[in-house]
């Protein structure tokens, strides 16, 4: 199961490019080489290799400096630094420059492997969240923060008033909503602003691994673990730190988040040391922690020390106020980004305000895009729009509903409705079942009678 990779592997030895070179194309991986910072971002300006293997100490440039230039002409690919004498210290200035991973010369290609296969992991994740996102976060954080309805004007002055403080905020809100914009603006609007800002991706690793993520862990500490590694809240020191999807963060690594909360140390994995740091904690969720401490999934401490400020952010269908600015506003960066000039005809903005948008801004934002790159003339017509938004499903609406044409059945609309609050609940049952007003049981009835009567019908919540 493991997958290959195209790799840039960065030496200036030429006999350890060679060798390291043919075992990583002899485990199945794609392979080219540079011999210098130089060479190495070069190569960048033709290919994308999805990991680069950087040796710390090149002939022309730093490898620090490297690794920067790398991060930023190729955000999307990670970086695993190669060195020779690694300290400590180099390798908590190399993980804050943007590098993935460390591993100290000579390392067994096993164990390199191991890692590459890591970053190719979080890769696949953060592509399929982030498929969009992608070098759009614009210098000017407040500006690029559109709206003006009455709801999202509360958002703006709450994050005004929280942000100079160092209090805890539980950003709430379904997906798309933009709150991690909100953490964003928050930390940059913070004393905190010349210090890191990290997002911890809790729904992306598995208990060990977050833990070692957030902690860090010494050597030893579990298998696979060859060197101590810093955790994000060392590499965040002084910074904030954003703790993304925190609903689904197990029971024992809740325990030690409130610890670090309370009194702002930790250990790291397989040591009995205490660590101190100075960092400010944000978290962020789509679910609904307060129902999930009533069920004992989460801690209730902790619900209340997180959610002493919370932020709940309104979903675009109830905020339609804020569309038509939201629409010009990211027609104006796509039109940017790709050079056009094109603008949105009427139909189509109808459409767009018709829409009750499960994805939320997000969602918005992708079909602007898709429609921009669609659309070959000035205008953008409805047919340039994405599927979704084209087609009004009759069963969910009943609106294209012609005379004469037969009205869907009480069954076909209650399918349509459970499809649609699955894809708003991102295929969440027990959030969905409260939403409709049944109980879990019986919803999952419902689906399986459904497959059962129409084998390819359910591609509800599918993303
Ligand atoms: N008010 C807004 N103005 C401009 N862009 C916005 C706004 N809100 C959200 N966006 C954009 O929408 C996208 C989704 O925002 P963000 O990632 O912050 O949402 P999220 O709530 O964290 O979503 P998820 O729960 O899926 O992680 C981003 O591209 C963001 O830039
Ligand atoms: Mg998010």
């Amino acid at each position: 199961m493991t997958s290959s990779a195209l790799l840039l592997l960065v030496d200036d030895d030429p006999a350890y490019r060679r060798v390291l070179g043919n075992e990583l194309r002899r485990s199945g991986h794609e392979v080219i080489v540079a011999e210098s910072g130089a060479e190495a971002l070069a190569a960048l300006t033709t290919n994308q290799p999805e990991v680069v293997l950087l040796d710390l100490q090149l002939p022309d440039m730093s490898g620090l400096d490297v690794l920067r230039a790398i991060r930023e002409q190729q955000p999307e690919g990670d970086v695993i630094m190669l060195t020779g004498h690694g300290t400590i210290d180099t390798a908590i200035e190399a993980i804050r420059a943007g590098a993935f991973d460390y591993l100290s010369k000579p390392c067994p290609l096993d164990e390199l492997d191991v890692r590459i296969q890591r970053a190719l992991e979080r890769q696949a994740l953060r592509k399929r969240a982030n498929l969009l996102e992608r070098g759009l976060t614009p210098p000017d954080l407040g500006r690029a923060f559109v709206g003006e309805s009455p709801a999202f004007t509360h958002v703006l002055d709450l994050v005004t008033r929280v942000a100079p403080t160092d209090s805890s905020v539980l950003i709430t809100g379904e997906t798309g909503t933009g709150k991690e914009m909100v953490a964003k603006l928050i930390h940059a609007r913070s004393l905190r602003r010349q210090r890191p800002f990290v997002v911890v991706e809790c729904a992306a690793l598995q208990e060990t691994l977050l833990q070692s993520e957030l902690f860090g862990h010494e050597r030893g500490a579990f298998t696979g673990a060859d060197r101590a590694k810093p955790g994000l809240f060392e590499v965040a020191d002084g910074g904030t730190v954003l703790l993304d999807e925190i609903g689904e963060v197990s029971l024992a690594t809740q325990v030690l988040l409130l610890r670090v909360l309370d009194t702002s140390t930790f250990r790291r994995v397989g040591s009995t040391t205490e660590i101190h740091v100075d960092v400010r904690v944000l978290a962020a969720t789509n679910r609904d922690l307060g129902a999930m401490v009533s069920q004992g999934l989460f801690r209730e401490d902790l619900y209340y020390r997180l959610s002493t400020i919370s932020i709940p952010l309104p979903p675009l269908r109830e905020r339609p106020a804020d569309l038509d600015l939201l629409v010009a506003h990211f027609v104006g960066v796509m039109n940017e980004r790709f050079g056009f000039s094109k603008h949105i005809g009427a139909a189509a903005l109808e459409r767009l305000l018709a829409h009750d948008w499960p994805g939320n801004v997000r969602e918005l934002r992708h079909a602007i895009e898709a429609a921009l790159i669609v659309c070959a003339g000035p205008e953008i017509q409805p047919e340039h729009l994405p599927a979704a938004l084209r087609r009004t499903d009759p069963a969910a609406t009943g609106e294209a509903t012609q005379p004469g044409q037969p009205l869907p059945t009480l069954e076909a609309l209650e399918h349509a409705h459970i499809d649609r609050v699955l894809r708003v609940t991102r295929n969440h049952r027990g959030q969905a079942a409260k939403m409709l007003g049944i109980s879990e049981r019986n919803l999952y009835r419902k689906l399986r009678e459904r497959q059962m009567s129409t084998p390819d019908a359910d591609d509800a919540g599918r993303t």
